[in-house]
């Protein structure tokens, strides 16, 4: 038995942010961003909207969209890095506003990798036939962990929720193949403090002096272009697949260059990737299940379709996974 996608929900904040708003905030231009980065507009929350709330509206339409009731829910993973509590976690305070009593809650943070980590999580227990409804969401806030005085960072994300219920399906279909990692050895290149660090400790994380985000963005460019690749050919040789046999491969939308980079790595044509980064900016953990429910919304994707999912992020991380949905 395999976990297969059985429906889809999404939810991106009502204010836009385009980078003619960040002309007047920060000394950028909507050309270097968008040269750079593929980025127009992101979107944003309100100061009282938090990551449990996104991810409670892109639920209920996944939910409607499987035909699921909140009660058959057996377990909820929630990806994020921008929960708005430590503790009750964001899978909980979804749990509590679904109504879904029966469901276990848990928040797993691999970063941007973070929702095709929980995907890959979310197979184990449906293979074990231990649980047959999970829910899957990929939430983040990253406007709350902006600093907007920052041009080099502050350019780059967005908010926003994606949402999936996995079911069980026979094998052949579903989520056919997988590979994930982690090079914590690297914990420098990309990283949130989230405690008021002394500057020995900033330094000793190797967020040099920022308080916020730090990323040395071309070491993060060199490996997300790298790993993309390599990790999507690990999971696509494990389902003796080529690149040419997927019919749409959906990658964490952090900079089109990095994107573009992939693209030409792989030999995969351009019109079977889907990329949405110039609408929404990088949403970390969102941007994957945002990307699945927008292109099987507009019938670029359809039952039956091999889709390749990829993702990395801080950590490092990465993961990747083949499936038929
Ligand atoms: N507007 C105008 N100028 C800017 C801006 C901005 N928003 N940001 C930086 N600059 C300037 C810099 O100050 C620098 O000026 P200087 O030459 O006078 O010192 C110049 O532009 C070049 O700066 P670099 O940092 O070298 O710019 P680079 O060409 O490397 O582009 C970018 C930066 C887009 C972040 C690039 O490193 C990149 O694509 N990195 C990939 C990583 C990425 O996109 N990460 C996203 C998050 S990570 C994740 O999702 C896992």
């Amino acid at each position: 038995m395999n976990a297969k996608i059985a429906g889809v929900g999404m939810y991106l904040p009502e204010r836009v942010l385009t980078n003619f708003d960040l002309e007047k905030m920060v000394d950028t231009s909507d050309e270097w961003i968008t040269k750079r980065t593929g980025i127009k507009e992101r979107h944003i929350t309100r100061p009282d909207e938090f990551a449990s709330d996104m991810a409670v509206i892109a639920a209920k339409e996944a939910l409607e969209d499987a035909n699921i009731k909140a009660e058959e829910l057996d377990l909820i993973l929630v990806s994020t890095i921008s929960a708005e509590m430590v503790s009750p976690t964001a899978a909980c305070l979804v749990q509590k506003e679904l109504g879904a009593v029966n469901a276990a809650a848990i928040d797993m943070n691999t970063a941007c990798s973070g929702f095709v980590s929980a995907l890959i999580v979310a197979q184990q227990f449906i293979r074990a036939e231990t649980y047959r409804h999970i829910l899957v969401i990929g939430s983040d806030t990253m406007s709350k962990y902006t600093d907007w005085e920052d041009r080099t960072s502050c350019v780059l994300f967005g908010d926003g929720a994606g949402a999936a219920v996995l079911s069980p399906c026979e094998d052949g279909d579903g989520i056919l193949t997988y590979e994930m990692g982690a090079d914590g050895a690297r914990e420098g290149v990309l990283s949130i403090p989230s405690l008021k660090f002394s500057e020995e400790d900033l330094a000793r994380r190797g967020g040099k002096k920022k308080r916020t985000f730090w990323m040395d963005g071309s070491e993060v460019f060199k490996f997300a272009v790298r790993i993309m690749c390599e990790s999507m050919m690990r999971s696509l040789q494990k389902a003796g697949l080529e690149i040419g046999d997927l019919d749409m491969l959906i990658p964490h939308q952090a900079n089109i260059r990095i994107i573009d980079g992939a693209i030409k790595r792989l030999g995969i044509s351009p019109e079977r990737v889907y990329a949405n980064i110039d609408r929404t900016g990088n949403t970390s953990s969102a941007c994957v299940p945002m990307a699945i429910c927008e292109a099987y919304r507009a019938g670029k994707i359809k039952k039956g379709d091999t889709i390749g999912l990829v993702g990395f992020g801080g950590g490092l991380t990465w993961a990747s996974l083949v499936m038929k949905i």
